[in-house]
């Protein structure tokens, strides 16, 4: 008995934007961006496409699937770094949208690992009171946070959302636990400024406006070695090993970080999730959207012992293993 996913659901915004797009905006190429990041196409959110909005189309998929209403869940969490407000909360738009009335609701930023520390709270909350059902989902529109000037930032990132119903069951094993990190220490690595302060003496100095600036070869060196770390120790403590894992869903950020990950933590083919290809990096919507993905193309069976790792701007980071 435990902490179980009851269903999942993604949803991508309509417009694809291919490599070739991009040589006509930034000096780049298709050769570049697939050699350098295994990237071939993301999902740009236009019109409506809020990150509200691909949330609750992606909540309404996992209550479907997990054949609840909108109105059973308790807390809704939206796992973001893209709000189109910064008040009140995707979280609270959403909860309007798809009607959870019941529902207390709110954002957590933890960039690319806002759903694992998500699902984490989630965890908590549903042990503390079996009967609560949560809607965890992690949900970008980054292409609204890009300088789309910037070749070294613009290429990698996509829009969407991924969610999950959270609840309890007797009869599944579920949630077995995570390793969650944070180091606020190298933030100069990757961030993304807030919007300028109204009063001057709150001013931030340097904000060059919203958008993410990033050291790349830095904050690739830091991923894996930060995500390595985090599989180990999960593993030690669950006392399992790779080869009792079924599938190993990372975040999404890059085919050459997710090789080198492979290859430190001897993942053979067939257990890595990866479909970076056609999305791009999403952030905290990766790992919720490769999920549902994987559980709908028949990769999850019940009793399949699921990792998933995660790095994002913080830094922030962490392993979670589920048996579902
Ligand atoms: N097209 C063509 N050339 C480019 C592009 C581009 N889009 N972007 C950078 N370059 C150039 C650089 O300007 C540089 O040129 P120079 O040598 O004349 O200065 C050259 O390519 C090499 O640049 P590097 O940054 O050293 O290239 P690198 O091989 O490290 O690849 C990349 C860059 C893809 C960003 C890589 O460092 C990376 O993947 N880092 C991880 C970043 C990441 O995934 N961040 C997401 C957030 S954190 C997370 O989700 C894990």
């Amino acid at each position: 008995m435990g902490t179980v996913i009851l269903g999942t659901g993604s949803y991508l915004p309509r417009k694809v934007m291919s490599n070739k797009d991009f040589e006509k905006i930034v000096e780049t190429s298709d050769e570049w961006i697939r050699t350098r990041t295994g990237i071939h196409a993301r999902h740009i959110a236009e019109g409506d496409e809020f990150v509200y909005k691909m949330a609750a189309y992606a909540a309404e998929r996992a209550l479907d699937a997990a054949g609840l209403s909108a109105d059973a869940i308790d807390l809704l969490v939206v796992a973001t770094i893209s709000s189109h407000m910064s008040m009140p909360s995707s979280a609270c738009f959403v909860q309007n949208e798809i009607g959870a009335k019941n529902a207390f609701a709110f954002d957590l930023n933890a960039a690319c690992s806002g759903f694992l520390y998500s699902l984490d709270l989630a965890d908590k909350y549903v042990q503390a009171d079996p009967s609560k059902k949560i809607l965890v989902i992690g949900a970008e529109a980054l292409s609204s946070r890009l300088n789309w000037q910037d070749r070294n930032t613009c290429i990698l990132f996509g829009d969407g959302a991924g969610a999950a119903v959270v609840g309890f069951a007797e009869n599944r094993d579920g949630y077995r636990g995570a390793k969650l990190f944070s180091d606020g220490s190298l933030s100069e690595l990757l961030y993304m400024h807030g919007p300028e302060s109204t009063n001057s003496k709150l001013q931030v100095p340097g904000n060059c406006g919203v958008h993410i600036v990033m050291e790349g070869r830095e904050v690739f060196k830091h991923a894996v070695r930060a995500m390595t770390g985090a599989v180990h120790r999960l593993l030690d403590e669950q006392q399992i090993t790779m080869s009792d894992v079924s599938l190993v869903v990372p975040h999404q950020a890059n085919v050459r970080i997710l090789k080198k990950l492979q290859e430190k933590l001897a993942i053979p083919d067939e257990k890595l999730f990866c479909n970076v290809s056609q999305y791009g990096n999403t952030s905290a919507a990766s790992i919720p959207i490769a999920l549902d993905e994987a559980y709908r193309e028949g990769r999850i069976e019940n009793g399949n012992n699921i990792l998933f790792c995660s790095f994002g701007g913080g830094f922030t980071w962490g392993a979670t293993l589920l048996t579902w």
